[in-house]
């Protein structure tokens, strides 16, 4: 490469309607690893030292730039042009350069891209600009050798080794189609011969439309040189068109996310069902069982275990934590706190370092503090939990009068006898207690006991149902 800096920019053409997916959403915002398949790609492109990055889109348009907008965070410039009508790849790019003023006279190179390869690497985009630099020729396009090349534009080289043309499929004769080297889309081109070259295509051909892939022949009939570098894991160049491309993608990129965090130290005992987004976080010594589902922005820190069946969203997990068989969403889980099995976590609760909060029990939007437990069949809500208090079997705080939530508050080492119910607002003070069966209405003073619903005895009961029995009634089991 030369020292001297040559402008480099790139196009995403993401405007097709990606009939095949049966879908409402737009094609590339199917999400792989919890993130839309076009923010894959834009991810990759923009590691690149690029000037700006141009999206073309067109189906579904409004949606697409929204949801970009709302989770695109590069340091590369995206911008979008819509395509109204979709005439073709040719036509794609020939939009995208309105987005470029003057500057295409500007001697430098446009890498372009389809918005449906999620799996293209930084890398290998590198490759070919390099590649396209280092042997000067106007443009230089990605290949791929398949075993299969059925649909795929395929990559008619010359005696040289350079590239005359590309046929699509449909196109083709069937000489043609025996080539196993085809187009994938991925092109770096010279700028300023590029417009020219779209400007001189021609929509007459077996699908009627402008195809970029004609640009190729332009160029080699102006007398210019086309070079194909062929990538080196065909994967990288897979096109999603269907739902079961989509997965297959989908696994390849949880394989990649799972190899890197495992070589960062994660143990994984199954990495073929450890389920981890593109956006989470972990550290050294996390152990996932299987079964582990971990989505969005949740970070795990150093020597916490989870799983195994176990769903993270959003949530923060400290160190040596561990979470068996649980959901949670949208909480800090601190320290060395345990989590499960059976639990249900729910947004805005946290839990703080050595707490416990055990099976078939419900947290929602509450404190649970210090060294707390709420080992069983409990529903929390609303609630802030002192530290070292216990939160006996089956204790409920009924949280809403029907009307609206009251808060809850249970002191520090406070605890609570089986089933109580605890009617908010309400407060149990530092070290109260509470008896089994407990229906709390009213606030509890701090050290103070709170017992109620005493069951009455009623002497000789079994006898009397003896004789009922006698009579024909029912047996319960
Ligand atoms: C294209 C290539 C083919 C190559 C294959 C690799 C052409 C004519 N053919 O075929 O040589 O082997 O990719 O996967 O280029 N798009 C637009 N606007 C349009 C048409 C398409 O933005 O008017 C976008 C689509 O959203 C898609 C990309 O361009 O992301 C590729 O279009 P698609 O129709 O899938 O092309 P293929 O038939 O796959
Ligand atoms: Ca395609």
């Amino acid at each position: 490469m030369t020292s001297e800096y040559r402008p480099f920019a790139a196009i995403v053409m993401a405007a097709g309607e990606g009939t095949r997916m049966h879908s409402s959403t737009p094609k590339v915002l199917h999400r792989l690893c919890g993130r839309p398949m076009l923010l894959h790609v834009i991810g990759a492109l923009a590691e690149l030292p690029l000037e700006r990055i141009v999206v073309v889109v067109g189906h579904g348009a409004e949606r697409v730039v929204k949801t970009l907008e709302e989770q695109l965070v590069v340091d590369v410039p995206v911008e979008f042009v819509e395509q109204h009508v979709q005439r073709g790849t040719g036509d794609a790019v020939n939009v995208a350069l309105g987005a470029f003023p003057d500057d295409f006279d500007v001697d430098g190179d446009v890498v372009i891209v389809p918005g449906d390869t999620p799996l293209l690497r930084a890398e290998t985009v590198a490759r070919l600009a390099r590649e396209h630099r280092v042997s000067e020729v106007a443009a230089t396009m990605l290949t791929a050798r398949v075993p299969n090349p059925f649909g795929y534009g395929r990559v008619v080289r010359n005696a040289g080794g350079l590239v005359d043309a590309v046929v699509e499929h449909e196109d083709a004769t069937d000489e043609q189609r025996q080539i196993d080297e085809v187009n994938t889309s991925i092109y770096c081109f010279r700028r300023n011969l590029l417009a020219p070259a779209l400007r001189r295509l021609s929509p007459e051909n077996a699908q009627g439309e402008y195809y970029l892939s004609d640009a190729v022949a332009v160029l080699r009939g102006a007398g210019h040189r086309v070079n194909a570098l062929v990538v080196e894991e065909a994967a990288e160049a897979f096109g999603v068109n269907d739902r079961v491309q989509l997965a297959e993608a989908e696994s390849v990129l949880r394989a990649r996310i799972n190899a890197s965090w495992m070589r960062k130290g994660v143990t994984m005992t199954d990495p073929t069902r450890t389920y981890l987004d593109a956006g989470v976080t972990l550290s050294p010594d996390v152990q996932l069982l299987p079964g582990s589902i971990i989505e969005g922005r949740t970070v795990v820190g150093a020597g916490s275990l989870i799983g195994p069946d176990t769903v993270l969203v959003d949530t923060t997990v400290g160190e040596e934590a561990v979470i068996a068989s649980s959901v949670v969403r949208g909480a800090e889980i601190g320290d060395r706190a345990e989590v499960g099995p059976f639990t249900h976590i729910r947004p805005g609760t946290k839990l703080a370092a050595g707490a416990k909060v055990g099976a078939f029990v419900e947290v929602k939007a509450s404190e649970i503090g210090e060294g707390a437990k709420v080992p069983h069949l409990s529903y929390v809500g609303d609630a802030e939990v002192g530290a070292g208090a216990n939160v006996g079997a089956g204790t409920i705080t009924a949280n809403y009068d029907g009307r609206r939530k009251h808060r809850t508050r249970i002191g520090k080492r406070a605890s609570t006898g089986s089933n109580t119910v605890l009617v908010a607002p309400v407060e149990l003070g530092d070290e109260a207690h509470t008896a089994a069966g407990a229906v709390v209405t009213r606030d509890v003073p701090p050290g103070a006991l709170a017992k109620g619903v005493p069951a009455r005895i009623e002497e000789g009961w079994a006898a009397t149902r003896e004789g009922e029995e006698r009579g024909g009634a029912d047996r319960g089991d």
